[in-house]
């Protein structure tokens, strides 16, 4: 990047997630923020000087709306629009939503227009992301209330197939493996309503933590459960701080995403080509539910297994959904709550051959 076609007063620009780039009143661009080069895949100098309409399938639109803004008609202006990624023409366009406004006119009074490109699929992924948290918010609620109404009674069945129990000592061993049958049923129900419960009730241990030394501890563990066929490799960013957070909680949040993969990885452990990826990276300016940080972690859990099952693809953070004999499908859930505890979040994105779970954590 050339720093001298930077003007300084521009610089913060390049710190939003948004594409922005301030025209003159015919169009010609004076500068582009970072977001604009890297959709565009283009770089600072090709940008600056030409023409911004050019970038645009239907440049009409925007050469009207410029000259309307600039000319004060109007104080800005909306529309959706698709843009032509410089380079490779070949490729798809990119759907922005463009909002165009006035702003200060340069020192020499040229009037200038600041033109805002606003990603929609960057914005459906945002109102997707809120309602997942909405939705999960929703559902922990009602899993709590749920628990606490079947807890209650439990104590009180247990007793009375125990008393049962001492009637029937000496009458018939079959009716008395009845009453084991209870006890046995309701001590199952009573350890799940306990784990739908848990991470509600125990009280944070905050402290510093390294999400590396939380991924080797998580790799050891799990290796030591699958010593053949199953290579766990890392990609770490070594330059990610440490951060507070409870260290504990996170191990285990770590834990259940890598030992749901390495469940589904079954046939190629078998085989021997099984693999899992430990990957950190820094995130800029992420929005995480409706906040927003200047800097994050990234830790992307990625597997080569069969992928999430389609029907219930949407529904796997959610309590009670399981694709697995035996499953519990309280590991996401538990997962997601701790992420959420620490201002984070966890989504999914899987196809046959490549599953990835990204926990995005806020840093200081
Ligand atoms: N890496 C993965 N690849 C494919 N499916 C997965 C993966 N991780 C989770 N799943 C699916 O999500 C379901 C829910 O996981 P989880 O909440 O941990 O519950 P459980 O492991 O008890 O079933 C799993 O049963 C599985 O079907
Ligand atoms: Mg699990």
């Amino acid at each position: 990047m050339d720093t001298t076609l930077l003007p300084d007063e521009f610089a913060g620009l390049d710190l939003l997630a948004t594409m922005v780039v301030v025209v003159s009143a015919d169009g010609e661009c004076l500068f582009a923020n970072a977001a604009f080069e890297n959709a565009m895949r283009l770089s600072r100098r090709a940008v600056q000087k030409s023409q911004l309409p050019d970038w645009f399938d239907d440049s009409q639109r925007l050469v009207e709306t410029l000259a309307g803004v600039a000319a004060n008609q109007y104080s800005s202006s909306r529309f959706d629009a698709v843009l032509r990624r410089g380079a490779w023409a070949h490729e798809d366009g990119l759907p922005v939503h463009v909002i165009v406004s006035q702003m200060d006119p340069a020192d020499d009074g040229e009037p200038r227009v600041l033109v805002e490109l606003i990603e929609i699929a960057q914005l459906a992924r945002q109102d997707r992301d809120e309602r997942n948290l909405d939705q999960v918010q929703a559902t922990k609620e009602l899993t709590r209330n749920l628990a606490h109404e079947i807890k209650n009674p439990l104590g009180g069945i247990r007793g009375a197939a125990q008393l049962l129990a001492l009637e029937l000592q000496d009458g018939d061993p079959e009716l008395t493996e009845y009453t084991q049958v209870i006890v046995h049923e309701v001590d199952r129900l009573q350890s799940l309503v306990d784990r739908l419960l848990a991470p509600h009730r125990k009280a944070q241990v905050v402290g510093d933590v390294n999400i590396h030394e939380i991924c080797e501890r998580v790799r050891a563990l799990v290796l030591i459960e699958y010593p053949k066929g199953l290579d766990i490799a890392r990609d770490y960013d070594t330059s990610l701080p440490d951060f507070r957070g409870d260290r504990e909680q996170l191990i285990q949040m770590t834990l259940n995403i890598v030992q749901n993969a390495a469940q589904v990885l079954h046939s190629r452990i078998a085989a021997g080509d099984a693999q899992i990826v430990l990957r950190t990276r820094v995130a800029r300016q992420v929005t995480v539910g409706k906040q927003r940080w200047r800097l994050a972690l990234e830790l992307h859990i990625e597997d080569n297994g069969p992928g999430v099952p389609a029907e219930i693809r949407d529904r796997i953070f959610f309590p009670l959904v399981s694709g697995r004999d035996g499953g519990s499908g309280l590991g996401l859930t538990l997962a997601q709550t701790i992420a959420q505890q620490h201002q984070g979040m966890i989504d999914c994105e899987s196809e046959p051959g490549l599953t990835n779970f990204r926990i995005t954590l806020p840093l200081p």
